[in-house]
């Protein structure tokens, strides 16, 4: 390290002063110094336009207007199917998968249930009844006084084909199964708190306050029954 004698003698000479000085000098630079030069130099308005004159198509107006309307047709047709598959993906997303599908119907051969029995099947998670009803049966069924009962509704209100009762195995008052071919009325009873249904599933005495529910159901063929 230089002795300190030496730092402040090279510091006291003219040429090193300068230097130093130029060094840590924060004043702007002097606008002469400068080597920019405006390229509008000595014109009074720097907004003026310039001549693209030269490049102005020669052509008809009408041809212009003409490609004109096809990019804009085009790029319109191009938004559009994107637009559209856009929608589709998300519909498709958003439907239900073909195993939810399968899930949501049931397919019965009606021809495997005998006059007089019961069949359970098991539809979303729960049972359906399906009651292949002798003519006795149906008479009964209709031999009411439908105003006399605590949910009213006529066993013709009920059935598509009076031989088939298709209804749900979930007791109306807190949900168990109720027994078929059991109670006092000749169709359903409930064990958990004693509800008896009759043969078109109607309530007709116990604590439940309805009738055996009616699922969606079709026949497609004569001979098949499809559920939900
Ligand atoms: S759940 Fe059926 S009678 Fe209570």
């Amino acid at each position: 390290m230089a002795p300190l004698s030496t730092v402040t003698r090279a510091l006291a000479r003219p040429s090193v002063l300068r230097v130093a000085a130029r060094t840590i000098s924060t004043t702007p630079a002097v606008r002469g110094d400068s080597s920019y030069s405006s390229p509008f130099k000595g014109e009074s308005n720097s907004t003026k336009v310039p001549d693209f004159s030269k490049y102005l198509s020669d052509k008809k107006p009408s041809s212009n207007a003409l490609i004109s309307y096809f990019m804009v047709g085009t790029l319109g047709a191009i938004t559009a199917g994107g637009a559209k598959s856009t929608i589709q993906e998300f519909l498709v997303n958003m439907s239900a998968s073909a195993d939810v599908l399968a899930l949501a119907k049931v397919e019965v051969d009606l021809n495997a249930i005998p006059e007089g029995k019961n069949v359970i099947v098991k539809w979303r998670g729960k049972p359906v009844f399906i009651r292949h009803r002798t003519a006795a049966e149906i008479e009964e069924a209709n031999n009411i006084n439908v105003a006399s009962l605590r949910d009213p509704e006529a066993d013709s209100d009920r059935v598509q084909k009076p031989e088939w009762l298709v209804m749900l195995g979930v007791c109306t008052h807190l949900g168990c199964v109720p027994i078929g071919e059991a109670g006092e009325y000749g169709g359903w009873f409930c064990p958990c708190h004693g509800s008896h249904y009759d043969i078109s599933g109607r309530i007709r005495k116990g604590p439940a306050p309805l009738n055996l529910e009616i699922p969606a159901y079709e026949f497609p063929e004569d001979d098949k029954l499809v559920i939900g």
